[in-house]
């Protein structure tokens, strides 16, 4: 029972849509129809609104790391299992008829509240790729493959599982940026796509 209630808490936090509702709040075009469509901080920022794009970045983090939290001082030992459902509230929320973003900012936020050190890792990756390249979805994705190594090497081979079903999920939800970055067509971050 606790896991069936630890899922349905963390799934319905992640699925808070910040993106949409910030953009929304602040009147400008529904973002489901510019850029890549995604109600990510990266195609807020296309929007040409910084701070909105920051604040989708903050919001999506916190709430991952809020259900984690919250599994881990409520219903201890489920922490691995919130971390994925908050993730697939963000990516598939039941307010958007299930399409929702790609989940890169809340596994960030999963990561540290699972613990600080698979957080900085994973932000380091995160932060590292997209100064380097200035592509966030390959930030993303080499973020993503990089939490189950961060997971394992700092000792936490007991959320191993719920690590690798993360990264699998993220990158699943970038197949298409990946078919742009093969023919060379993804856009960099600060121009529009
Ligand atoms: O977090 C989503 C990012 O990795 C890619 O976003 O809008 O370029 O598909 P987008």
């Amino acid at each position: 029972m606790d896991w069936i209630t630890a899922f349905l808490l963390a799934y319905l936090l992640g699925s808070v849509p910040f993106g949409l509702l910030l953009t929304r709040l602040a009147g400008t075009e529904d973002l489901r129809s510019i850029g890549s469509g995604n109600i990510g901080a990266t195609n807020v920022l296309r929007t040409g609104r910084k701070g909105l794009a920051a604040g989708t970045l903050l919001l999506d983090l916190v709430k991952g790391a809020a259900a984690v939290l919250l599994a881990h001082h409520f219903l201890p030992g489920t922490e691995g299992l919130a971390a994925l459902a908050a993730v697939i509230g963000h990516c598939f929320p039941v307010w958007l008829k299930f399409r929702g973003g790609k989940g890169v900012a809340t596994t960030a936020g999963v990561a540290f509240g699972l613990g600080w050190p698979i957080g900085l890792a994973y932000a380091l990756v995160w932060i590292g790729m997209l100064a380097l390249t200035r592509i966030s979805s390959l930030s993303g994705i080499c973020a993503a493959v990089a939490l189950p190594i961060a997971g394992y090497a700092m000792g936490r081979a007991d959320l191993l599982p719920w690590l690798v079903a993360i990264a699998a999920l993220v990158i699943v939800l970038h197949r298409a940026n990946i078919a742009r970055l093969r023919n060379g067509t993804e856009p960099r971050v600060g121009k529009r796509g």
